[in-house]
């Protein structure tokens, strides 16, 4: 049970570090230029920069480095690439539909914040591995609390403004 849990965040962890980063590192010009889109609301928004997008793919990658260089971590190096970048992208994809739901920025949507970002890694990296199906499952049930509990340690460390 716990060994499978240990597996579940080890093969997850460069995609909760890509999602986590923005967080301390983000801020700086938004990825969509503050355009916004035919229905009047922002294309993506001021939650979604360029310094968020690239130090977090970039810390995803370091600690894929260093995982792929310790004990090593199923997909190696590769997986931890395309998991940070799905990681990202999902994240990105989930902005956009919460501003076309009129969604505002900041504003909480339980489930797609707190697993998008999971799914997007898995979706990516599924090509090259994917964990057995109990890892998997569990990846998709642990992500949402421990996203949760680290919004609210960010949100009591002033790093973010609302604790969701
Ligand atoms: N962030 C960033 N660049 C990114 C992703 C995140 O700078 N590509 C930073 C932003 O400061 C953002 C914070 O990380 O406010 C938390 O990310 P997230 O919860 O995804 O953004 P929200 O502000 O909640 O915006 P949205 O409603 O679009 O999800
Ligand atoms: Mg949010």
């Amino acid at each position: 049970m716990l060994e499978i849990l240990v597996e579940a965040i080890w093969f997850i962890l460069p995609a909760y570090l890509a999602n986590g980063t923005p967080v301390i590192l983000g801020g700086g010009p938004p990825i969509d230029g503050g355009k916004k889109f035919s229905d009047g609301n922002r294309i993506l928004g001021n939650g979604k920069t360029f310094r968020g997008l690239i130090s977090g793919i970039s810390i995803g990658v370091l600690i894929g480095l260093i995982q792929t260089f310790s004990l090593g971590r199923p997909g190696g190096f590769t997986a931890a690439i395309l998991l940070s970048i799905g990681a990202l992208t999902a994240d990105i994809i989930g902005s956009f539909l919460k501003r076309r739901a009129g969604i505002q920025r900041g504003s909480p949507v339980p489930g797609l914040d707190q697993l998008d970002f999971a799914i997007g890694g898995l979706l990516l990296v599924s090509p090259v591995v994917l964990p057995k199906w109990e890892t998997t499952l569990t990846i998709l049930l642990v992500t949402p609390l421990i996203h949760v509990g680290m919004n609210y340690i960010s949100y009591k460390l002033n790093l973010k403004s609302e604790p969701y």
